[in-house]
């Protein structure tokens, strides 16, 4: 049962009687911020007063006449200007109590109407290093999969991987230049990792190359009179010199730079790939040979977050579907030449938005046109979420508003939800130490590592080897999960071990300790949870740290429908919060197995046993798992 969703369910049939269009003041019935102010609050009283020209006092006794809410809460009262403050009866507390402790769902019906959502997260780029942005988005984007479907809604994870870009090229020129047949036998992925690197050095130190010629050059043909810009000038050509040279040091890069090989590198490696997009039989001979190492290493990954997608449709899936669109947008008059390239031009944007190159190459804004249009006609979704950091904002505002005049009809929500940058203590973007994949498996676990430490240093070194590799791994990926999750994703979050692993505060650690410590009492008690949940009769409410205890638990769908509102899991990380100090004080002021009378020990067992439910719930739907014993 819902409180909030129940009272508001009264006051929009109270407001109703008194406006046409009650929604907005409906969305004023709050959780009060103090409980001197009941357990919920409505300020509508005073916009509401504004509108019909009466006195605010005058409007919320009107309203209170024609609200019917009796069952649910104490008489309600009129404070200050009009402020109308509600108090839950304890009776109707405990019904609902009990009734969430009978249900699977704790009391959380699945949504009246379910919506269709396809989610677009993860989407690393093969064969080209996987970073900590990736997996942002892969933590960000499997919580709200979770929620969503928890809720009743209808969930298609597609993970759109970067399995058909430049990249390629670099990797088959490097392939057919530069190769090591025993390296690659020995572990393909991480030689054409290799390779990727290399083929990407020369083609840095190439365009570098022509990038300071050309500085040089504006420097000699003295036309900046300015001082302050030939001192900037001269300082970026000594920059980018000792860059030069030191690559002409570095041991791979010297002989390689010495002989030439670098020259011409970077368009070298774009024909390879416009080869491949050809269908050029070698090419794609060598795409699809080494296409599935490079999937099985993300996937690697993947089954150690315990993430997985309903679809992996690629870049490469709607290869051939591209010109079509440029077609369709064309003859709908969206698309026109412009220089040689074709593009879309939008309202309110500077850039327009190109689809098809002056070569005749497709960009990832093609791509993604056509994933969207399969999207829509494959699912016919509701609304469409697109996972990816704040750097690609441009793009999907300009994929966005040229999808809804593609398709002005479809009833189609489409959202961009962006999240910042994943910072080093340092406060630069943080890299794994080798940049890739392997750096990402050395990430989880270092912080596995660390999980053991901290749990070894809290008195369990005694206990199995397995059951102690088997929990920090819980620990230490739910560690990771929870402190970007509980982050806003908006903001940029400076990823620390120490941070993340803290016994106390807003983590992952603290709150599966809470689970395992309510969790405790039972086997003190050697009480069975699924008899006792059988067993157990109305509870009754007598101490106010149980009451307030039993309403922060009742909120666990308003939690819930406050993440998917505007999809911010650190809405739930911050619910989750509440609730487990709200455990802690109630565990300190309420003996539970050493209640004063049964009937009392019931309740708070009761409490305790739902507190680590939601805890549980909770936790599986930030992707994190508890662990019975800590
Ligand atoms: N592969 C892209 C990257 O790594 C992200 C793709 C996001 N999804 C999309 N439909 N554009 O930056």
């Amino acid at each position: 049962m819902n409180p909030l969703a129940t009272i508001r369910h009264h006051f929009r049939e109270a407001l109703s009687q008194l406006v046409d269009d009650p929604e907005e003041l409906v969305d004023m019935v709050r959780s009060s911020q103090d409980p001197k102010f009941g357990d919920y609050q409505v300020n509508c009283a005073m916009p509401l007063g504004k509108r019909l020209k009466r006195p605010p006092r005058q409007i919320a006794e009107e309203i209170l006449g024609k609200l019917d809410i009796s069952e649910i809460c104490q008489d309600p009262e009129v404070a200050g200007p009009g402020f109308i403050n509600l108090r839950l009866r304890d009776a109707w507390i405990e019904q609902a109590l009990l009734a969430a402790s009978r249900d699977d769902r704790l009391g959380i019906p699945p949504a009246k109407h379910s919506r269709t959502f396809v989610i677009d997260y993860s989407a690393p780029n093969v064969a080209k290093p996987m970073h900590v942005g990736h997996v942002r988005s892969t933590v960000i984007g499997d919580s709200l999969c979770r929620v969503l479907r928890f809720l009743g809604h209808r969930v298609i994870s597609d993970n759109h991987i970067g399995d058909w870009g430049t990249q390629f090229g670099m990797i088959i020129h490097g392939w057919k230049h530069f190769r090591d047949e025993a390296a690659y036998r020995q572990d393909p992925v991480k030689e054409l990792a290799r390779l990727y690197r290399l083929v990407q050095a020369l083609a840095s130190y190439e365009e570098k190359v022509s990038q300071s010629a050309r500085l040089e050059q504006s420097l000699a043909s003295g036309k900046d009179d300015d001082e302050e810009a030939e001192k900037r000038k001269q300082a970026q050509l000594r920059e980018w010199n000792g860059q030069l040279a030191a690559a002409r040091e570095n041991e791979l890069l010297g002989p390689l730079v010495d002989a030439g090989k670098h020259e011409g590198i970077g368009e070298a490696a774009l024909r390879e790939t416009a080869r491949l997009h050809a269908g050029d039989e070698e090419n794609r001979r060598l795409w699809e040979e080494f296409l599935p190492p490079c999937r099985e290493e993300m996937e690697s990954i993947y089954r150690r977050l315990d993430v997985s997608f309903d679809e992996t449709l690629g870049e490469s899936f709607y290869h051939d579907q591209l010109a079509g669109v440029v077609e369709a947008l064309q003859a709908r008059g969206l698309a026109t030449e412009s220089d040689g390239a074709l593009c879309v031009f939008l309202e309110g944007h500077q850039t327009p938005f190109i689809v098809r190159k002056r070569d005749g190459a497709y960009l990832y804004a093609t791509t993604d046109l056509a994933t969207l249009q399969y999207r829509l006609e494959t699912w016919q979704p509701d609304e469409m979420l697109y996972v990816v950091d704040h750097r690609q904002s441009l793009h999907f505002e300009q994929l966005f508003a040229t999808a809804r005049q593609w398709f002005p009809e479809a009833d189609l929500e489409l959202r961009h939800i962006s999240f910042g940058t994943v910072l080093g203590e340092d406060g630069r973007p943080f890299k794994t130490r080798s940049g890739d994949t392997v750096g990402l498996h050395a990430l989880l676990d270092e912080a596995v590592a660390r999980a053991r430490g901290v749990l070894e240093s809290s008195g369990e070194q005694d206990r199995p080897e397995e059951f102690l590799q088997q929990i920090a791994e819980s620990v230490g990926i739910g560690a990771l999960k929870y402190a970007d999750l509980s982050q806003n994703r908006t903001s940029d979050y400076t990823f620390s071990y120490d941070k993340m692993l803290a016994m106390q505060g807003n983590t992952a650690t603290y709150m599966q300790y809470a689970y395992a410590r309510v969790r405790s009492i039972f086997s003190k008690g050697n009480i069975d949870e699924e008899q006792f949940r059988q067993a157990v009769s109305t509870p009754k409410i007598t101490a106010p740290e149980e009451r307030a205890l039993a309403l922060e638990i009742l909120r666990f769908p308003e939690a819930l429908e406050a993440v998917v509102a505007d999809y911010r899991p650190n809405l739930l990380t911050n619910y989750l919060f509440t609730l487990a100090e709200s455990y802690s004080r109630f565990f300190e002021h309420c003996p539970v197995l050493k209640a004063p009378e049964e009937s009392v020990r019931d309740t708070r067992l009761l409490l305790c046993d739902l507190t680590a439910r939601v805890l549980k719930q909770g936790l599986s739907l930030l992707g994190i798992n508890v662990v019975e014993r800590m």
